[in-house]
């Protein structure tokens, strides 16, 4: 059975822990669903980790459409998540606008931003015309651009604020809010303090959910490993292996056989 916002709010009250995984393709799509993952994030670290660029700046909107069209193909249980690219949220008129973009053309169940008390607005305009979103507070790569990624909630202040970016998004409706590199404590903090799931990614054991990048998990993203990765296979050596063994066999003439060709 397809899984709703409501079936993901609920696991929370069930004790049950949320699987998510942030992909971008067709096959991985298919592969995650039928794996049983919960919740299926297309995110803008696709600039980073699918197109090779420095920060998720430079994502747009149609970037994210096509990505999230097929994603949305390959699914069947998994509930879909488009994020929000920078500047497509700027304001509540325009976040409404591509919101159900995603939702009707590239057939997402729900949408995700970045923020709290400086997108408030937006989400409560998006949660009233009764679309589906999960916030998103502590690290924020579309705001971080070139700086580096480091855990939020350790300087004077951040702690007290990314706790109060959560409350506010739980009141204002959001389903389900990621955590990014936020300090353990502080995670267990905020879970306990709002009544919708927390899903973490570097942010301890404590949350209600976890999501990785599939690339991250397959070892497909070489060079990049941050503390809170868990590499479960070294896909990327597979494919170095694979891609050197059909240069070996066409320079040889060992490929393509008789068999592989037409008479
Ligand atoms: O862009 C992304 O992949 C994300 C998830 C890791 C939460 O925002």
């Amino acid at each position: 059975m397809k899984n709703t916002p409501q079936t993901i709010y609920s696991k929370k009250k069930a004790g049950e822990k949320i699987v998510s995984l942030s992909l971008y393709d067709y096959p991985s799509a298919r592969i995650a669903d039928e794996a049983g993952v919960d919740l299926i994030m297309v995110g803008d670290s696709v600039a980073m980790v699918f197109s090779g660029h420095e920060n998720t700046q430079s994502v747009t909107m149609g970037d994210m459409l096509y990505h999230t069209k097929a994603v949305t193909k390959a699914v069947k249980r998994a509930l879909v998540v488009a994020d929000m690219p920078i500047h497509s949220y700027d304001d509540p008129a325009t976040a409404l606008e591509n919101a159900e973009r995603f939702l009707r053309e590239g057939g997402a169940d729900a949408v995700k931003l970045e923020g709290g008390a400086t997108i408030l607005v937006q989400v409560q305009a998006l949660v009233k015309a009764g679309i589906p979103v999960v916030g998103h507070v502590g690290m924020l790569p579309q705001s971080v651009g070139d700086k580096k990624y480091r855990v939020y909630g350790k300087e004077p202040g951040e702690a007290a604020s990314v706790l109060q970016d959560a409350k506010l998004l739980d009141q204002a409706g959001a389903f389900a809010i990621v955590l990014e590199c936020v300090p353990v404590g502080l995670a267990e903090e905020i879970t306990k303090a709002v009544q919708c799931p927390t899903i973490g990614i570097g942010a301890g054991p404590s949350t209600d959910g976890q999501v990785l990048v599939y690339q991250d998990l397959l070892g497909i993203r070489s060079g990049v490993s941050p503390r809170f990765v868990r590499r479960y296979a070294k896909i990327e050596e597979i494919m170095g292996k694979t891609a050197r063994k059909f240069c070996r066999d066409v320079q040889k003439k060992k490929f393509p056989s008789r068999k592989e060709s037409f008479s």
